[in-house]
């Protein structure tokens, strides 16, 4: 690597999430390389501890550890693939979510280059990235984590070696996620509705941890119970939800709110229903949710 200025870490992509990674390692004293479409925003990250390089075949080859933080995972893997780097002792750890077989492909592109795949989710926003409070959900070569374990664990708050199944931490990380989406925009109508009724702010702040904290804990307790699920009480039935949720929809239509959310959950318990599992426990929808299956 003559004339080249070798470094610990090189960040691919200085967005939002990019930056924060690169500014997490540059404060945690690691040398970083960085490279950016647009080159200004990567400049603008320059220091003492990072320099922008001038190609992704640069960034990914002054380092033995690159984080690719671009847009998706199609993109991550067409600029790796196109840098046509040679990739021997390299790792390469994408960013952007992807399905199992989209992981196997960017797996064997790296491969293919000599280079090792890790799949690196981060269930976390970037200003906790910043701050060293990062989650990493970490899946793929096992040695290239082990070898760089310690800059993940340096640099976040907790880090886990999911499997190394190419994609695993992104099923992981979508596991638990997929419930935070539609919660939070919820929160956020819920929000709405309060002030729109003049609902004391406080009184909502304080309410919903301690309501979700209990509920969820109690959902996944008796769902994950094996001993009881044959002795299921039906506490509120597919079609009890299945008529809230028509009601909710309806409200927040007339409040000016976007009912989409809650359409979908009334098509879906609706749908149930029809197949004839109107009566049954609500905890069962997830079971649910083609509307092809029928009761025998
Ligand atoms: N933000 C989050 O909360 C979060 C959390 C976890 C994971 N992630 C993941 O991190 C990845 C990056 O997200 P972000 O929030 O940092 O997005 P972002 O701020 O929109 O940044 C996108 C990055 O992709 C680059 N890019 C876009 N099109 C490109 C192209 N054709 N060629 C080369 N580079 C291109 C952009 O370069 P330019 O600057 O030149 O436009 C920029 O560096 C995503 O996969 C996202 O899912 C984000």
């Amino acid at each position: 690597m003559e004339g080249r200025q070798m470094s610990d870490v090189s960040v691919i992509g200085t967005g939002v999430m990019g930056s924060a990674l690169v500014e997490v390692l540059a404060g945690s004293a690691y040398q970083v390389t960085v490279w950016n479409r647009t080159k200004e925003k990567a400049d603008a990250l320059s220091g003492p501890r990072v320099r922008t390089a001038e190609s992704v075949v640069e960034a990914l080859t002054v380092s033995p550890l690159t984080f690719v933080a671009v847009t998706s995972q199609e993109l991550s893997r067409t600029l790796v693939e196109e840098a046509g780097a040679d990739l021997k002792g390299k790792v390469v750890a994408s960013a952007s979510f992807v399905t199992p077989d989209q992981a196997k492909v960017y797996d064997a592109v790296v491969k293919a280059a000599g280079g090792k795949y890790l799949d690196l989710s981060i269930p976390a926003y970037p200003n906790e990235v910043r701050s060293g409070s990062g989650v990493f959900l970490i899946s793929g070569d096992r040695e290239s984590y082990e070898a760089h374990r310690e800059k993940f664990e340096q640099i976040g708050r907790t880090t886990t070696f999911v499997d190394e199944t190419p994609g695993a931490a992104y099923i992981s990380e979508m596991a638990i996620l997929l419930a935070y989406l539609p919660m939070a925009v919820s929160l956020l109508q819920g929000l709405r509705i309060c002030e729109h009724h003049n609902i004391p702010l406080d009184w909502y702040t304080e309410t919903i941890p301690e309501f979700y904290h209990f509920h969820i804990k109690s959902l996944l307790g008796r769902v994950t119970d094996k001993r009881d699920q044959s002795l299921r009480n039906v506490e509120a039935s597919i079609n009890i939800w299945g008529d809230t949720a028509a009601e909710y929809a309806d409200y927040l239509r007339e409040l000016g709110l976007d009912a989409g959310m809650y359409d979908a959950l009334q098509r879906l318990f609706s749908a149930a229903s029809q197949a004839g599992y109107g009566e049954d426990d609500w905890t069962s929808i997830a079971e649910h949710t083609t509307g092809n299956d029928r009761k025998g």
